[in-house]
């Protein structure tokens, strides 16, 4: 495999020169630009690796004329310190890699291994499509497909070159997708008529609860990003008009952006999430139904609807108190003695909330109540209807409809159905909010007409 290596330091050259050999590369040299540009034709080169400050045609320029010419090898760039603006735009231009002066051999050979799944990617002939109109452009932060792909997905090596990158029912996960960021690959493209029902599928859900550009501190919008993730891979937005689903997850939204400036928030959040995974990202589905919910039932506005959303999110709380076996047992497999202590877990979530400053009273009252009944047949009081906290009664109805929805993953039920499950439930919910539910779907008058 052919390098062409340009530096006007001789010197440095050859150090370089004999690493690459050892690692079973043949070597090219230039002293500078105009020299490397000369020789471009004469090989087909597996990877370019040059200096970034040299005389007369510099790093940069070098890059600049490669990529106008269309070609597509990986350049990595050498570079005596780091100079941020350079090496966005050197990005921005299309390099693949930057090594720092001192290197160790190791290191290079490792920018080359990364160079050699760009070559996998970018070298499938087949699919270059030269059309910059045929495309639209997702950021890579905010593209969401789930497990498999369901439209191929393309890269943009120059304005009239997209390359396929993965396949129709491929996987691009998210290992395969931080690889092709650290290119400074910026966007994905799809075809204009797949972005389309990319954008109906997916993009009101993701975008919105994904676009945590805003929150300033990296680990926190990855925490977010990725507890977030889940929740896309539902599908029931397919249900619910995308008027309501836009304002919940709006709510939704403003709720996280909240927890997320507010540090003692934010790390009850984490510790749900690293309790168990699985209870948090329920968690924030009962949250962004609760939303719906409480949305479409008029009763609060956008401002107040951050105290549902708020409550939803943090309802099971108190389960982290508790073994962590019990909290993943189903009701009927507890004994006697389990399920008692199962039962305590909205007074300890309401406890622990409580001790949080700037928790609002409604939230903690909420997340007790959220286990009772209309009936009197829930605990841990026992209370009947009009003694439930009203958020507490959107609550329940939220936490059957995503826990049921859970159950049913596997068979394929849309979130209609489980919705219409409500109409068996009328004993033991709110009525009221029932019907908002009933709402959400979309034909919903025979269901009116009805019982109400
Ligand atoms: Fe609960
Ligand atoms: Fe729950």
């Amino acid at each position: 495999m052919h390098i062409l290596l340009i530096d006007d330091n001789s010197d440095l050259r050859e150090i370089i020169s004999m690493n690459l050999q050892s690692l079973g590369y043949i070597v090219t040299e230039a002293n500078d630009g105009a020299e490397a540009l000369n020789k471009l034709d004469e090989k087909k080169w597996y990877c370019i690796i040059s200096d970034l400050q040299m005389p007369h045609i510099s790093g940069l320029m070098f890059l600049k004329i490669i990529r106008e010419r269309g070609l597509k090898i990986p350049l990595i760039f050498i570079t005596g310190f780091t100079n941020i603006i350079e090496t966005e735009e050197a990005y921005r231009l299309g390099a693949q890699a930057f090594i720092t002066k001192p290197f160790e051999p190791e290191e290079l050979n490792k920018k080359l291994i990364e160079v050699e799944s760009y070559n996998n990617i970018v070298n499938r002939p087949e699919t270059d499509i030269e059309l910059e109109d045929y495309y639209c452009k997702i950021h890579i932060d905010e593209f969401v497909m789930g497990k498999k792909i369901i439209y191929p997905v393309f890269l943009k090596l120059s304005s009239a070159k997209f390359v396929k990158i993965a396949h129709t029912g491929e996987d691009l996960d998210q290992a395969k997708i931080d690889a092709i960021k650290k290119h400074g690959v910026e966007f994905f493209y799809l075809e204009n008529a797949d972005y389309n029902n990319y954008l109906k599928r997916n993009i009101t859900i993701a975008r919105r609860l994904l676009a945590f550009r805003e929150i300033k501190d990296e680990k926190k919008r990855e925490f977010f990003i990725s507890i977030c993730k889940n929740i896309v891979e539902y599908e029931f937005h397919h249900d619910i008009s995308s008027e309501t689903l836009a304002m919940s997850l709006f709510a939704i939204h403003n709720t996280l952006k909240f927890i997320s400036e507010k540090k003692d928030f934010f790390q009850a959040l984490h510790s749900l999430h690293q309790f168990s995974p699985s209870i948090a990202e329920e968690s924030l589905l009962v949250s962004l139904i609760a939303s719906a919910i409480a949305l479409q039932s008029k009763e609060f506005n956008n401002k107040t609807v951050i105290n549902v959303s708020l409550a939803a999110l943090f309802h099971d709380f108190g389960l982290k108190e508790l073994p962590k076996n019990l909290s993943e047992l189903p009701i009927e497999k507890m004994t006697f003695e389990e399920l008692k202590l199962f039962k305590t877990h909205p007074q300890l979530g309401c406890q622990l909330l409580a001790s949080i400053k700037d928790t609002p009273e409604v939230v903690t009252q909420a997340i007790l109540h959220h286990h009772e009944h209309a009936d009197g047949s829930g605990y841990p009081f026992g209370i009947g209807r009009m003694k439930i906290h009203p958020i507490a009664r959107i609550l329940a109805i939220s936490d059957f409809l995503a826990t049921s929805w859970a159950l049913h993953a596997n068979k394929d039920a849309s979130f209609k159905s489980i919705i219409l499950l409500l109409n068996d439930k009328k004993e033991i919910f709110d009525k009221d909010f029932i019907k908002a539910a009933l709402e959400l779907i979309h034909d919903t008058e025979p269901l009116l007409k009805t019982n109400f």
